[in-house]
């Protein structure tokens, strides 16, 4: 595969077509890291569109890092409710509350260390806040990558080598909303948009006729 002509590719329709999220505020590799830690740590387990009443909702109430680490928890509850997973308000909280006594991250390794804060959500924030060339893996993801190279059972591991050898180093943080958004609004599970695909020249799942065939039903 091409890598740079398909890079080239993706990042084009994201600039024209990638969706306007109000975590997307900001110069590209330098957004707020606050308001792209509490997106992404709601997005876990919330689907975008959902969440995004949510996510107003939860800045209104909690503007910086500051107001979330003062506040008493059980506010900090209340400004969840609806999103379900309260393990994550709980992580939160701890997490401000380190934050504002030592600063925000600036790295991959710094995100991580913080509670509630696993591989993704580390790979999110560093690229989207700090331009840090590091691949999420979501769902959204292994389903883009499965098709492009006609892979029906990728494993985790298959996933991650294809997602770090794809991103774009010089954009990484444009290039991971890039497959999310691709992946949320062109390659869906049942009925993919090929025709406005911009990977659609790469792709080995449309190749073969059946793209929804990829990645198969993980079995059980
Ligand atoms: N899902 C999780 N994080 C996202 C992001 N930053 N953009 C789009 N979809 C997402």
């Amino acid at each position: 595969t091409p890598l740079p002509e398909l890079r080239a590719a993706l990042l084009a329709w994201f600039d024209s077509a990638g969706r306007d999220l109000p975590w997307r505020l900001g110069t590209e590799g330098q957004r707020d890291p606050y308001r792209v830690w509490v997106a992404e740590i709601l997005l876990q387990q919330t689907q975008v569109a959902r969440g995004l009443h949510y996510y107003d909702r939860f800045l209104e109430a909690f503007p910086t890092v500051q107001a979330l680490a003062e506040a008493p928890i059980h506010e900090v509850l209340k400004a969840w409710e609806g999103c379900g997973y309260y393990a994550r308000a709980r992580n939160l909280h701890r997490a401000a509350k380190l934050i504002a006594a030592d600063g925000f991250p600036g790295n991959y390794d710094g995100w991580l260390a913080l509670p509630g804060v696993g591989p993704y959500t580390a790979a999110a924030v560093a690229s989207l806040a700090h331009g840090e060339a590091r691949a999420v893996n979501d769902g959204n993801v292994r389903r883009v990558l499965a098709r492009l190279y006609g892979q029906a059972q990728p494993t985790d591991a298959w996933i991650g080598a294809r997602a770090d050898a794809l991103l774009d180093a010089a954009r990484p943080g444009a290039w991971n909303e890039a497959v999310m958004d691709l992946g949320a609004t062109v390659c869906t599970p049942r009925a993919p948009r090929c025709p406005e695909c911009p990977l659609a020249a790469w792709c080995a799942a449309l190749a073969s006729g059946t793209p929804t065939a990829f990645p198969a039903p993980k079995v059980r």
